[in-house]
């Protein structure tokens, strides 16, 4: 597994960067006539990088070739305000020119049961298999402070080592369903980031990172794509104990490179 961290002095430039990347991949997929997959995180972290995407990058990425899906969704109409397609409609999709054929959202208004396995046919009809299980380009992932990621939270190895393409879960502390990736379906990308930012999840980086013991209590932990690369994307304060020094930032807010 190929994988990287990079450390950047500021949200906004890790959002810049991440987003550049990511039209990298898109338009080289385009060159080869093909289509780009990519699954969005949801929660907070991203918006910056989405807004960046709908609007900096918008006119330089060909959007009849992204297919657009995400790795989680809360089980909330998609006018929530709680609703991952909601953000990403506001930020990203209402500013692109994206054919609405290419958005497959999980719909967070039906049943979560019904909803999984309909999402894991429209999913298995569109990408390419490998091992039993389709291939996305590209899944971006945050991390919650309980070291969660899509909705696959502490204590619910389940769905690590489920053989589904989509679970039901459930939010540990407010009881919300959600419908996520499963750990194998994860892993099984051609490429995986990670976006996280923050002080508070300083902790959690390091100790999967560097891979020290108890990390293994966090599903973060588990994300090790089999064939793709991973990913970390961080702001300073994201990775302030991964790097043992603060080198001076590059010209794009680039701190430290660690592969
Ligand atoms: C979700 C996300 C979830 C999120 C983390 C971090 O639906 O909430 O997919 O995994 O990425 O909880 O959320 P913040 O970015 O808001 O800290």
């Amino acid at each position: 597994m190929k994988s990287s961290i990079r450390i950047f002095k500021s949200q906004h430039e890790l959002a810049l960067t991440m987003a550049g990347d990511i039209v990298s991949r898109i338009r080289a997929s385009a060159n080869r006539e093909r289509p780009f997959s990519i699954a969005l995180s949801g929660g907070s972290t991203p918006e910056k990088l989405y807004s960046a995407l709908g609007t900096h990058y918008s006119n330089q990425i060909p959007w009849d070739f992204v297919y657009l899906f995400w790795g989680d969704e809360r089980c909330v109409p998609p006018d929530s305000p709680d609703s991952n397609y909601g953000m990403a409609k506001r930020l990203l999709i209402d500013g692109a020119g994206l054919p609405a054929a290419n958005v497959f959202r999980i719909r967070g208004e039906d049943d979560p049961s019904i909803e999984a396995a309909r999402y894991s046919c429209e999913i298995t009809a569109l990408l390419r298999n490998r091992d039993g299980f389709p291939v996305f380009d590209l899944i971006l992932l945050g991390m919650g402070g309980d070291g969660h990621t899509a909705s696959i939270f502490p204590r619910h190895s389940h769905l690590l080592s489920s053989n589904r393409i989509c679970a039901v879960a459930e939010h540990p502390e407010t009881g919300q369903r959600r419908i996520t990736l499963t750990g194998k379906t994860i892993n099984n990308a051609e490429a995986v980031a990670f976006i996280i930012t923050g002080q508070g999840k300083a902790h959690l980086v390091h100790s999967i990172v560097r891979r020290l013991p108890g990390a293994g209590a966090y599903p973060a932990s588990f994300i090790k794509p089999v064939y793709g690369s991973l990913d970390w994307y961080l702001d300073e304060e994201a990775g302030s104990l991964v790097v043992d020094k603060q080198a001076p930032s590059g010209s794009n807010g680039l701190i430290s490179t660690i592969r």
